[in-house]
């Protein structure tokens, strides 16, 4: 994700909407205990005239063996159900198992399309867990199955690049590799989806379909999730989900919202070509720079004079060049910029009106000839009913008070390029921790996190996969 990309203009930073006014006042609810079941507390209570001094009667004689609870079906999810994978995830060897993989990951961060440790660290382990996938999809990524291997299929997605920063946080895990960083938690992201692998894998058995699991390379760069769709990621999938750690939250607190949840971002580039003036004419008779001016004012009329106030949509030249010279005008006008909105309406008309020319707006921008490139991210829009599922997995498993409703952003996520294809629901799970000092936000080079989240994370994506599949099987 993206959460300050790109840091241009005054008018995107104040809707850079901070929302940990509202998150912050939660305390985290005690969550049950991996050991409380409740056989043991009822057997403990029946022994506990033992320890009583003055109890005069003859010691009873040893209560019968309580049998095992039959692990639940699940087919219908009860707390127990919670329960079991909560255990399963907080195991300590467990936890141990998921603090070194990140460690692992943490140390060797690698860039966009460059994720070859990552990904074979990470086909290693399925092999250990004996689950099978494919590879690779967009050069490094993997598409790994968990159970029947017949319909329905749900996916879950965990992204693997770092980023181009020299971390600076100082602890026995820093980056070995100078300049780059998991500067943006896509190492916690791997983890937690091996942690759903390992905890799916042990509960096959009940697995009503199959559980896809996407490892995706160059999320903060090069569109990574569409190559991931065109290598055939979503085949057969008929809803992803995923998840993004986030500074914001308490360790382990979930946040998501129905609807357009982060911002649709894309960058523009125009080259702005004048015209000739006659043969023999030095001049040029259409002024490029003067056709270019027109447009960025154009362009900036498109959210002033057209967009409702009240759905916020940003777009901004930020750049523009016509050369050094000063006594000549230039040949052609490079200009560049970047626009975001929330609704995919309006993101979608944005980038329409940009490769409009405007015609008749300006005799010099109609003659000029222009051309256009442009690199998008859609809005990331959560399907109601997938953001519903989350919502009830989440306060199901860590509690009501351990679940939020948050308002959009504007980081932009190619986790869209998937959400509009299937219904898609994207959440944030909490890493902040003032006493561990995890508080800096994502692209940070202080960044870090709370290593606390990995097993609630295995156990939220776990559990979305296999209660999806319970009720759509
Ligand atoms: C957003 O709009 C585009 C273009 O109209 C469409 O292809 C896409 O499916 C839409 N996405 C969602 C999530 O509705
Ligand atoms: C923060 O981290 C410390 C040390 O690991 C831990 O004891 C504490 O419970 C954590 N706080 C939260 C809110 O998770
Ligand atoms: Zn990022
Ligand atoms: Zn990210």
């Amino acid at each position: 994700m993206n959460p300050q990309k790109p840091s241009f203009s005054s008018s995107i930073s104040t809707f850079t909407i901070l929302f940990n006014c509202v998150i912050s006042l939660l305390v985290v609810a005690k969550t049950t205990s991996d050991h409380d079941f409740p056989h043991f507390e009822s057997s403990t209570s029946f022994i506990k005239p033992l320890d009583n001094p003055k109890n005069q009667t003859p010691p009873r004689p040893p209560p019968p063996p309580v049998p095992p609870l039959s692990p639940p079906d699940c087919t219908v999810w009860t707390s127990a159900c919670s329960e079991e994978v909560l255990r399963l995830a907080k195991n300590p060897e467990n936890t141990e198992w998921l603090k070194s993989i990140r460690r692992r990951i943490h140390e060797n961060p690698e860039l966009a399309f460059e994720e070859f440790e990552t990904s074979k660290l990470i086909r290693h382990e399925l092999d250990n867990m004996e689950i099978s996938y494919r590879f690779p999809l967009a050069k490094t990524g993997i598409r790994a199955m968990v159970g029947t291997g017949g319909p329905p299929f749900v996916a879950v997605r965990a992204d693997m690049d770092a980023l181009p920063i020299q971390e600076a946080v100082e602890w026995e895990h820093k980056s070995k590799n100078a300049g780059k960083m998991h500067a943006c938690g896509h190492d916690a992201h791997v983890t937690m989806l091996l942690g759903a692998a390992k905890i799916l894998k042990a509960r096959e058995h009940h697995l009503k379909g199959t559980v896809i699991l996407l490892f995706q390379p160059a999320e903060e760069a090069g569109n990574g999730a569409k190559r991931m769709i065109g290598d055939g990621a979503l085949e057969n999938v008929e809803a992803i989900f995923a998840l993004h750690v986030s500074h914001q939250h308490p360790t382990a607190i979930i946040g998501s919202r129905s609807g357009p949840l982060l911002a649709g971002c894309g960058f523009f580039r125009a080259v702005i070509t004048g015209k000739e003036g006659g043969a023999g004419n030095p001049h040029h008779s259409v002024d490029p720079v003067l056709a270019a001016s027109s447009a960025v004012i154009s362009l900036q009329g498109i959210v002033s004079r057209e967009a409702n106030p009240l759905d916020s949509q940003v777009v901004s030249v930020t750049s523009f060049n016509g050369g050094d010279d000063l006594d000549i005008i230039p040949d052609n006008v490079v200009l560049g910029g970047t626009f975001r909105a929330f609704s995919n309406t309006s993101f979608y008309h944005i980038l329409q009106r940009i490769e409009e020319n405007r015609p008749g707006f300006s005799d010099a921008l109609q003659q000029s000839t222009s051309e256009k490139e442009y690199t998008i991210y859609p809005p990331t829009v959560n399907d109601e009913k997938m953001y519903e599922h989350i919502k009830r997995v989440a306060i199901d498993l860590v509690g009501p008070t351990n679940f939020v409703v948050v308002p959009p952003m504007m980081g932009a996520e190619d986790f869209s390029f998937y959400s509009e294809v299937v219904p898609a629901g994207f959440f944030y799970i909490g890493i902040r921790n003032e006493t561990l000092g995890s508080t800096h936000t994502g692209h940070s080079p202080h960044f870090m996190i709370d290593e606390n989240v990995l097993p609630i994370g295995a156990a939220t994506h776990a559990t979305i996969a296999e209660r999806y599949l319970n009720e759509h099987g």
